[in-house]
């Protein structure tokens, strides 16, 4: 059963002004990435809370820690979300990272795969990445004022090249309906968002239930070098807390890497 650190347990951020995302989907053929297409709606204020864009394409998709997101064209659910007036303290900003991961959990799971949350939000299938989250704060002043979310979730690809990856098709042998897949995330985000609403421990205590290695030891590397360390929760700033030669340590995400077994 999990232990939550009692610094996981703060006041709820004010989130009331949330409203429900996808009421308005534009769905692209071809884009250089749904979150730089977002981000330009932004700048020219042609963008409404909780509007989806979905592409069947993306040529410079954008990944964590500067990396590209490459998938194969039409296979594959890719998109991003705005979320307007956020109104979340910087330090309590993890919620939406809590949020997206859990509903992409879900969602696997109406599909019969059980997934984990690896830190802070990839969604890995027995040790296989099948989902990745890029969210992108605007901030104003100590609260973020808006977010992009963007999403890429694998779903009838099977061939991977350059790593190791899976998909919803890969795991369960079916073909799937990109859109519907859409569908079925922006109604479990919403359902999360307004369980959120009513009970933020639980959103915490089910992250955290679901979190990849939490209390296991593995391996990860630091500024120091590599180490045998144990995840011991996320802040609600969102940096791991990892326990390494019995001191717990604070980690931001380009500040620790995770080395998995097949590396060593
Ligand atoms: C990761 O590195 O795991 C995050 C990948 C996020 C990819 C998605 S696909 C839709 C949106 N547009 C992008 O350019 N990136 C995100």
């Amino acid at each position: 059963m999990l232990k939550l650190n009692k610094s996981l347990l703060l006041k709820p951020p004010n989130v009331k002004s949330m409203m429900e995302i996808g009421r308005k989907i534009i769905h692209l053929d071809s884009i250089d990435s749904t979150s730089n297409y977002i981000a330009n709606m932004v700048r020219t204020n042609e963008i409404g809370h909780g509007t989806v864009i979905l592409a069947d394409e993306q040529f410079a998709g954008r990944g964590q820690r500067d990396s590209e997101w490459s998938v194969k064209p039409g296979e594959n659910l890719t998109f991003s979300v705005f979320i307007d007036n956020v109104n979340v303290a910087v330090t309590d900003q993890f919620v939406l990272t809590q949020v997206v991961s859990l509903s992409l959990v879900e969602i696997l799971r109406q599909f019969g795969i059980e997934a984990d949350i690896k830190w802070p939000n990839d969604i890995f299938v027995n040790r296989k990445k099948i989902a990745g989250v890029l969210i992108e704060n605007q901030l104003k002043g100590k609260l973020i004022k808006n977010s992009i979310i963007g999403i890429g979730l694998n779903v009838n690809q099977t061939e991977f090249d350059s790593f190791i990856a899976t998909s919803i098709k890969k795991e369960i042998g079916a073909f799937k309906n990109v859109r519907d897949v859409l569908y079925s995330f922006i109604y479990t985000f919403n359902k999360v968002w307004n369980k959120y609403i009513i009970d933020f421990h639980l959103l915490s205590e089910e992250y955290h239930q679901n979190l990849y290695l939490i209390d296991a030891e593995a391996q990860y590397e630091d500024v120091e070098g590599q180490f045998t360390g144990v995840i011991k929760g996320v802040q609600p700033s969102g940096h791991l807390i990892l326990e390494k030669d019995s001191t717990e340590k604070y980690y931001d995400l380009k500040e620790i890497k995770f080395i998995p077994r097949n590396a060593l």
